[in-house]
């Protein structure tokens, strides 16, 4: 029996009768209506820790655009809040967090979840669930410990991440036992999640691409492998997408043997034949139309689609950009995007 979302089809290896789309960061500030809702609580911490703020926003891209999945309104700088670090988001400028630095800085944070943090989380998830439609998926996610580890250690986003990999090289007992934290941790996380309802989960490893060739495996694929083993264990069978952005081919062909993932999502610019040609009968395909296409709407959007669905046809493809819609882009040009794919 084929499940009634065409997502979950994809993720279990079926072509389904039409492409499946969804955009990552498809609740957020390119909407009116979340940039009113966000006005309203205030700061965005308190919208993701508000369990009927949290649904709202989640499912405002539902309502407005049909998507076929829903993805948790919330931000993968949850678990290292909950694990004890200050975090805010100052407007304008992103995630600031108390760096971690040394193995006596990660004994001084938690060695599992504040539950006052993750409690209303599962609740948001079970909300969401509760109020979509049987065919939409909905997708819970985490940031993968490379990507979380980054953040923790620079306190801050920055341009290469150059912080976390000098910590990688000065101090690797240190960042293996961080690591280790967030795999075990992250596993606990995704676990709540897909027992408070979500379909699926996505693994946002958004700085794999600064890693040299040894290090992807030794920080992106093998703590991957690790906590999608884990969450198995638990939950046998939990259908995980993994977002390894900036990974080559070769490294995006080693993490889908040595990690098991149902899917891999694609940057913008990955080789999109060549993944297909490798990949095609072994996972779903996610991705990757470049978000600034989406900026830049006409004839220009029309064609970097076709060129998408070209290259993907005959794989399991769930449509959706190469990473996050971007906060300017006219919302005339989502419904253009939306009515292109589904004419396909
Ligand atoms: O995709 C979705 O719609 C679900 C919600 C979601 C958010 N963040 C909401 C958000 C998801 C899945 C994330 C993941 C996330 N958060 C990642 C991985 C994906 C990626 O984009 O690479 C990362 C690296 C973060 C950390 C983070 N959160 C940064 C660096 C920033 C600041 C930059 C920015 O875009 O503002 C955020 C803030 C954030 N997360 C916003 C939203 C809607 C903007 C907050 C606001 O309303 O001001």
């Amino acid at each position: 029996m084929l499940p009634r979302s065409i997502i979950l089809q994809a993720l279990a290896g079926h072509v389904p009768d039409r492409t499946p789309v969804w955009m990552m960061r498809q609740a957020g500030r390119y909407l009116p209506e979340y940039r009113e809702l966000r006005a309203k609580a205030g700061d965005f911490l308190s919208l993701c820790y508000n369990p009927d703020y949290a649904t709202e926003v989640t499912l405002q891209p539902i309502r407005r655009f049909g998507f076929d999945a829903a993805i948790l309104f919330s931000d993968i700088l949850v678990v290292p809040h909950a694990l004890g670090m200050k975090l805010a988001f100052e407007t304008g400028e992103g995630p600031r967090l108390d760096p971690v630095g040394s193995l006596s800085d990660l004994k001084g944070l938690r060695e599992t979840l504040d539950p006052s943090r993750t409690s209303p989380v599962f609740e948001a998830v079970a909300k969401i669930r509760a109020n979509l439609p049987v065919e939409t998926a909905l997708l819970g996610f985490c940031g993968a410990p490379w990507t979380v580890a980054t953040y923790m250690i620079a306190g801050r986003g920055t341009p290469d991440q150059a912080p976390a990999r000098i910590a990688s090289l000065m101090d690797p007992a240190f960042f293996d036992a961080l690591i280790d934290r967030l795999v075990e941790v992250s596993a606990d996380y995704l676990v709540g999640q897909l027992e408070a309802g979500a379909d699926a989960v996505q693994i946002f490893d958004s700085w794999s691409g600064v890693l040299d060739p040894e290090s992807f495996v030794r920080w992106t694929i093998r703590p991957i492998a690790r906590l999608v083993r884990l969450v198995r264990t638990k939950r046998p069978g939990a259908r995980i997408i993994a977002f390894p952005k900036g990974a080559t081919l070769a490294g995006l062909i080693r993490l889908v043997e040595e990690t098991g993932v149902d899917a891999v999502g694609l940057d913008w610019t990955a080789e999109r034949k060549a993944v297909r040609l490798a990949l095609g009968g072994k996972v779903a395909l996610q991705g990757n139309l470049d978000p600034l296409a989406l900026i830049a709407g006409g004839a220009g959007l029309d064609a970097a689609i076709d060129a998408l669905m070209a290259d993907l046809r005959g794989a399991a493809h769930i449509f959706n950009l190469g990473h996050g819609i971007r906060p300017e882009t006219p919302i005339a040009h989502v419904e253009q995007m939306l009515r292109r794919v589904r004419g396909y």
